[in-house]
């Protein structure tokens, strides 16, 4: 295994990242859907579902709409993990109020420039795993609601609280990690001293999104883990990988991905009864349809 050369950050211990995330500033969002978003809710004309359409497409604000909506509704008998619903219950005032004082990650980056981040493509990918993560549920239930979609929007949100809250350790993980040799979870550990999935889990928590959200964070790379939502957190992993294999969009992790290999880990999946029926699932020529127009769609999103 190589081994990278002196690291000019220190690897941190667990209670100095718990003590920055609880002043992790606001997650930024990228211009372009903090622009279309202000637009409208300027309009004379509001719709709330082309308001709950711009903020599908973030997923900065998607943590911080139902981190919001569910500590004004604290006490709600069920969490609110959808967009719809949350943008419902708030209206556009609040919604407004919080697109204000949404930070945008360009301006960030003009700042840090430590390290040049594809933050469009990563937008990409995670609306991508969110639009796939529904067409990987869709092949063996119907789903009742958009919990699915919210958990493949935010399942990197780590890699957003890692920029914000630690831009140095962030900047030494991606400039190793560009190089394709090893996993970026790895390069995490070993750099900041905790992966993305944990840290974007621990944010989430300590923001008191719904579990869904916080297991998906958590266990998308090993969705076996998890006590609860496996099918959904399942699909989250399947999409993840899918889009790498595709190229589509950026992750940040530059480890090559084959469809082969993604195949595989479907038939070893909860969420498929059989590796027959994982199969047959994957290869459907409609799943292959969506594949070919993501690109183009996404493009029109961000
Ligand atoms: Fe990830
Ligand atoms: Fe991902």
């Amino acid at each position: 295994m190589q081994v990278l050369t002196r690291s000019r950050v220190k690897k941190l211990a667990l209670k100095e990242i718990d003590l920055k995330l609880v002043f992790c500033p606001s997650l930024p969002s990228l211009s372009s859907i903090n622009k279309a978003l202000q637009g409208l809710l300027l309009a004379e004309q509001r719709y709330s579902t082309q308001i709950s359409e711009i903020i599908r497409r973030d997923p900065s604000l998607t943590s911080r709409l139902l981190r919001l909506v569910n500590s004004v509704y604290y006490g709600l008998s069920t969490p609110v993990n959808s967009i719809q619903e949350a943008v419902f219950y708030l209206g556009v005032r609040q919604i407004r109020q919080l697109t204000m004082v949404t930070p945008i990650i360009e301006d960030f980056q003009r700042l840090t420039r430590q390290c040049i981040f594809p933050w469009r493509e990563f937008w990409q990918h995670s609306i991508g795993t969110a639009i796939l993560t529904r067409e990987v549920i869709n092949t063996v239930q119907s789903p009742t609601d958009e919990s699915d979609y919210v958990a493949g929007l935010v399942h990197d949100v780590g890699k957003i609280v890692m920029a914000w809250s630690f831009p140095d350790h962030f900047a030494e993980i991606h400039n190793a990690a560009k190089r394709g040799e090893r996993d970026l979870i790895e390069i995490e550990q070993e750099i900041l001293g905790m992966d993305h999935a944990e840290l974007g889990a621990l944010y989430l928590e300590l923001h008191r999104l719904p579990e869904l959200m916080v297991n998906a964070a958590r266990y998308h790379h090993h969705p076996e883990k998890s006590d609860d939502h496996t099918h959904i957190i399942a699909a989250v992993q399947i999409a993840d990988l899918l889009l790498r294999a595709e190229q589509i969009g950026c992750s940040g992790n530059y480890m090559e991905v084959t469809r082969a290999q993604v195949m595989e880990i479907s038939k070893r999946s909860v969420l498929f009864p059989s590796a027959q029926d994982a199969e047959h699932a994957i290869e459907r020529a409609s799943f292959h349809r969506i594949l070919e127009q993501l690109p183009d769609v996404l493009e029109g999103l961000v």
